[in-house]
């Protein structure tokens, strides 16, 4: 049987994050300059239904899936995909995982290399799952990684395409009308979003009001932006980036370091900027004019002390 390598791409939140837990819409795109990467072949020599992981980035070298914990990420996205498969015992695989997408920092990196192994794992063994299973399989592993996901995260992998998402309901495209570059930028602090969102939880079951009139004006900020992304409108999806980033202080999942990084991009010249996923650290967006000025603002924020910048540019639709 020949090798079978699959990628996924990183993702990026535009507009929504904790909000869209609580059913409002939000926006993601893909991020394909970082990518989550498997390869999937024969493995000689080991008996059917043995499946060998190597995984370098998380520590795994040659473990057999069935020796590590269930609820291990990695075991869990082989567990479902021989379970969809109806393949309890399939001829033996070595699997093996990279990425260049960095861990806990909002990038979808957990996302991208579920989607990645299931589309591995199920092509190498003859009968590649259709995205509506590979995107079921990764929403179960995100919520090892999260708790309790909206989902986006795995929406915006799977599809590798710009998501207007709203929670439980089927993919929706949006409309690009003008090429946008964006900087991220890494405040280098972990992220971890499953505490973040818990914290919201808490805040928002002591003040349910205020929390519904914030979560309902990222909402309407998200609708905007649909309008303003469609229209290639980029000065107003930059304004509304600022205003959503205002609601996410208010929520408090902003923190010194990246309050600093949005700060500098402003300085640097940026149209717009705001803290990107779960907060508290990870990464940061900000929208550039052009490719020049991309380039300006992504110095200013390695000045401001990012540890790393992607510069990335959505394309218009088709
Ligand atoms: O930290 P990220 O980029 O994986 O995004 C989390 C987004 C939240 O809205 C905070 C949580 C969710 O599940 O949607």
């Amino acid at each position: 049987m020949p090798a079978f390598r699959a990628t996924a791409p990183g993702k990026i939140i535009l507009f929504g994050e904790h909000a869209v837990v609580y059913g409002q819409p939000a926006l993601a795109v893909p991020v394909p300059a970082v990518q989550a990467q498997a390869i999937a072949q024969a493995a000689l020599g080991l008996s059917a239904g043995e499946i060998l992981l190597d995984a370098p980035a998380v520590g795994l070298k040659s473990a057999l899936w069935r020796s590590l914990p269930p609820e291990d990420p990695l075991a869990r996205a082989v567990a479902l995909t021989l379970e969809a498969l109806h393949a309890p015992q399939p001829p033996a695989v070595r699997l093996k995982i990279t990425s260049t997408i960095p861990v806990a920092a909002g990038l979808g990196s957990g996302a991208a290399v579920t989607v990645a192994l299931v589309r591995a794992l199920s092509g190498f063994l003859g009968a590649p799952l259709p995205d509506a299973a590979v995107n079921a399989i990764a929403y179960e592993v995100e919520k090892i990684h999260h708790g309790t996901p909206s989902g986006i995260d795995n929406t915006v992998v799977t599809y590798a395409r710009p998501v207007y998402f709203v929670r439980g309901r089927p993919l929706q495209p949006f409309r690009v009308g003008a090429p946008l570059t964006f900087v991220i930028a890494d405040s280098g602090i972990p992220a971890p979003t499953a505490q973040a969102v818990a914290d919201v939880r808490r805040a928002a079951e002591a003040d349910p009001e205020g929390y519904a009139a914030l979560f309902a004006t990222v909402g309407e900020i998200a609708n905007h932006a649909r309008d303003a992304l469609a229209r290639g409108d980029a000065r107003r999806v930059g304004t509304l980036m600022s205003e959503n980033h205002a609601l996410l202080q208010k929520m408090e999942v902003s923190c010194r370091t990246l309050d600093t990084l949005v700060q500098a991009a402003h300085e640097a010249g940026a149209w717009g900027a705001k803290l990107s996923g779960g907060g508290r650290g990870g990464n940061m967006l900000a929208l550039a004019a052009n490719a020049e000025a991309a380039e300006a603002i992504a110095v200013a924020l390695q000045r401001a002390g990012a540890v790393r910048t992607i510069i990335t540019t959505l394309q218009p639709s088709p």
